[in-house]
């Protein structure tokens, strides 16, 4: 089995219920909070563990009881957390969320030990870059280890997945280069090219990025489905699969996460996708970050389940 390399954040969730998202200046009440494992890396390597992969993580935490609940999940999930830092001197990453009645989320992540993951940290492990076949980004770390850890993997021969979350204000362009896969959101899209109304612009947009050096764009739409543009499949769009969202909390990192899985067992771009839909719609119904992810099991009941309904 081929093996992936999830290298990025860790976050505690802190998650509030709301009947809406607070305006500025507004104050609102809620009557519950729950802690639940997340963290963009996290979630991604905890759901490629669910569906199946050989993966390993790196990433730093505190030397805390946050640190466990985190570390507790991701083996859980079969991920091997064998490489993620302790730091003695900084605390683990915490992610404030409010979820509102249509599920959508706002969120504020306190970095902590995420933030110390370094350049040094990807020298120190090089053998797991080594030995991994796919290897996975996301924004939550420094921005130059992303680059300095991408162009590592990428001189190494290995397949490179970002997903570009969140946007720095500064995203180095050399990054483009060292990227095989970029997974944003259409929110990310528009940050990254600067090209606004972007549902009816999507192939500028995704050529302007292929113009910088990314080989394929996948780009999550919500209810409107994917739009991808890659090398071997050319343009096309995979519809979303229809279901009442009560969260969307770590829907992008499932589906980034089971586009690797498919990648990994020799499937094509298209039909990776197709199954990471799938995923993600699972997780939209579910709430919470790590606890809303499915087993291989789960999805491809749920498979069986849509495609018995198309038919009848
Ligand atoms: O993508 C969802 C994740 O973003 C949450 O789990 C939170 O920790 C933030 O990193």
């Amino acid at each position: 089995m081929k093996k992936i390399l999830v290298i990025g954040s860790l976050n505690l969730d802190m998650v509030v219920n709301v009947d809406h998202t607070p305006a500025t200046g507004e104050t609102i009440l809620s009557n519950n909070m729950e802690m639940i494992p997340g963290g963009k890396g996290a979630n991604q390597a905890c759901a490629a563990g669910y569906l199946g992969a050989d993966i390993t993580m790196l990433g730093s935490v505190g030397n805390d009881m946050y640190a466990d609940i985190l570390l507790g999940s991701l083996q859980k999930a079969g991920a091997d957390t064998s490489k993620i830092l302790k730091r003695s001197d900084a605390t683990t990453g915490i992610a404030l969320i409010t979820v509102n009645s249509d599920g959508d989320n706002c969120i504020v992540v306190i970095s902590g030990a995420n933030a110390t993951l370094s350049c040094n940290d990807i020298d120190n492990n090089i053998d797991l870059l080594k030995e991994a076949d796919i290897i996975i980004f996301q924004l939550e770390i420094p921005i130059e280890t992303v680059c300095y850890g991408a162009k590592k993997a990428k001189t190494l021969g290995k397949t490179v997945i970002l997903d570009p979350a969140p946007v720095p204000k500064e995203f180095p362009e050399e990054l483009y280069r060292y990227v095989d896969i970029i997974k944003p959101n259409e929110t990310e899209l528009r940050m990254l090219t600067g090209i606004d109304q972007i549902e009816s612009r999507l192939p500028e947009a995704s050529r302007q990025l292929r113009n910088q050096g990314v080989k394929n764009i996948l780009v999550t739409l919500g209810e409107k489905g994917v739009y991808l543009d890659s090398e071997e499949d050319g343009i096309c769009r995979i519809p979303a699969i229809p279901v009442d969202a009560i969260d969307t909390t770590a829907a992008g990192d499932s589906f980034t996460a089971a586009l690797a899985v498919m990648l990994s067992e020799g499937k094509c771009l298209r039909e990776a996708a197709i199954f990471a839909n799938y995923v993600s719609a699972i997780v939209v119904t579910r709430k919470g970050a790590q606890s809303s992810i499915p087993t291989l099991d789960e999805v491809q009941q749920y498979i069986r389940q849509i495609e018995a309904e198309k038919a009848s």
